[in-house]
């Protein structure tokens, strides 16, 4: 039976959530609220960057890209750089259909989509891990969970006065979103959020509790933090569980003051903290860290790179140095798509700025990768000399995993909070 792969047409986005729906088995409800969300979802559905498989007159696979930005490691005393990026989202095969190609076919149109446009990189959040790397996204960013008992917080050093106010959702509405701008940018791997996100985020249906009590907001000028308690009941006298699902700040200051808040709330005991970098400011800060405990960590943004000079171009480097790279095409090259990204590359970088060109006869290259570990490497949360202990990236010259490790260094480490 013949499936056709096609982009979505105007006026089929309410159809194109119902198919999204059926691999993830979340199938609609009558609830309004809910409705009122999936209509708010397919209005801001970039329908001329859907895709469809179409089968006997349904849909049987999907996929979609959202046009974001994200942003990069940075200079030394520069601004943060950011770059457009595809956001492959909503990816999935009906159980009907899957393991004949649906998802490789919906990924060729996907970069090639991407790589139309001009975007350097697509990125990814996957449900499973061992689903993309063959097509080239590498797992660039991951994110800790970390829980501690609020009793056994004390920092080494108060935390600084700041004011901060407890505010509703419809206030944060109006104010979040530029101090979520401001603190994405003292890391690198955040894509930016569009207003469906935030609609989303902070409409807090019921159905996105998850046992837990509606979210309390809590804002400063540089920064915020968005709670839950896990029990409703509180007057029972145990002491009530609270988990932070976001804290963001732009400075240390502000990102203290707002973990001091939480873990001085009055009734509560544990505090668990999603999404957190995997170099925690907050063990430094306290008196006893080894109460800090780190309960998860999860992998985040995969980034498949499409235009590599323009990618290591744009982000920023801390040393100067020169790179060359035999870049590798991916396990699955798409049925021989076009894919500009394997070639030797020359990479002279430094604080002052990168430039990156293909190799000329005779320059031999420091290290043989992928695609996939390139795109890795990229954002420096994991250093080359790893990939290569586990047979990921060879080196070809004395002394260039060294030099990859000191030129694509990071810090703080990249983090990925922002689900798309
Ligand atoms: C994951 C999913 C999209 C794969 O779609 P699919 O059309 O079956 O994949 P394809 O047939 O195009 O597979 C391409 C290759 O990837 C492999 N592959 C696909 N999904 C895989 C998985 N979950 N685990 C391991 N390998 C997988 C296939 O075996 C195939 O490789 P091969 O040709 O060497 O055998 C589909 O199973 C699905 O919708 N799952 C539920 C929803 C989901 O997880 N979506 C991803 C959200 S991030």
């Amino acid at each position: 039976m013949d499936v056709d792969v096609r982009q979505l047409r105007p006026g089929e986005e309410a159809a194109f959530l119902t198919s999204v729906r059926v691999p993830f088995l979340d199938p609609a409800t009558d609830d309004p609220a809910e409705r009122k969300a999936d209509e708010r979802w397919t209005a801001h559905l970039e329908t001329a960057r859907a895709w469809v498989a179409e089968a006997e007159g349904r849909f049987v696979a999907n996929a979609c890209i959202y046009s974001m930005d994200l942003t990069l490691p940075a200079a030394p005393g520069r601004p943060t750089p950011v770059v457009p990026m595809a956001g492959v989202s909503a990816v999935g095969v009906h159980p009907t259909h899957r393991r004949r190609g649906l998802l490789r076919r919906l990924m060729a149109e996907m970069l090639e989509d991407s790589r139309n446009r001009g975007e350097p990189l697509a990125g990814l959040l996957a449900s499973e891990s061992v689903i993309y790397g063959r097509f080239g996204f590498g797992h660039a960013t991951s994110a800790t969970e970390v829980a501690i008992d609020s009793h056994r917080s004390s920092f080494l050093a108060p935390a600084p006065e700041v004011d901060l106010r407890l505010i509703s959702t419809d206030e944060a509405a109006k104010i979040l979103p530029s101090l979520f701008e401001q603190a994405r940018r003292t890391r690198a791997g955040e894509p930016s959020r569009n207003s469906l996100f935030w609609e989303e985020l902070l409409e807090d249906r019921p159905s996105q509790h998850r046992g837990t009590s509606a979210l309390f907001v809590a804002a400063a000028d540089e920064g915020y933090v968005l709670y839950r308690s896990q029990e409703e009941n509180v007057m029972r006298g145990d002491r009530v569980p609270i988990v932070i699902d976001e804290l963001r700040a732009s400075t240390p200051e502000v990102e203290a003051a707002l973990w001091r808040f939480v873990l001085d709330l009055d009734l509560i005991g544990r505090v668990t903290a999603k999404r957190r970098p995997v170099d925690e400011p907050l063990r430094w800060r306290l008196a006893d860290p080894r109460h800090l405990r780190m309960v998860g960590l999860d992998d985040r943004l995969y980034i498949r790179l499409l235009d590599v000079p323009a990618a290591l171009e744009a982000r920023g480097y801390r040393r100067e140095g020169r790179l060359v790279l035999d870049v590798v095409p991916p396990r699955d090259t798409l049925d021989g798509q076009p894919d500009v990204a394997p070639g030797r590359w020359v990479l002279d970088a430094g604080p002052d700025g990168a430039s990156c060109r293909a190799a000329r006869a005779g320059e031999d290259a420091d290290l043989r990768l992928g695609v996939t570990e390139l795109g890795a490497l990229y954002l420096g949360g994991f250093p080359a000399s790893s990939l290569a202990a586990a047979g990921r990236v060879s080196e070809l010259r004395p002394g260039g995993l060294d030099r990859a490790d000191g030129l694509l260094a990071t810090w703080p480490a990249p983090l990925t909070v922002t689900g798309f």
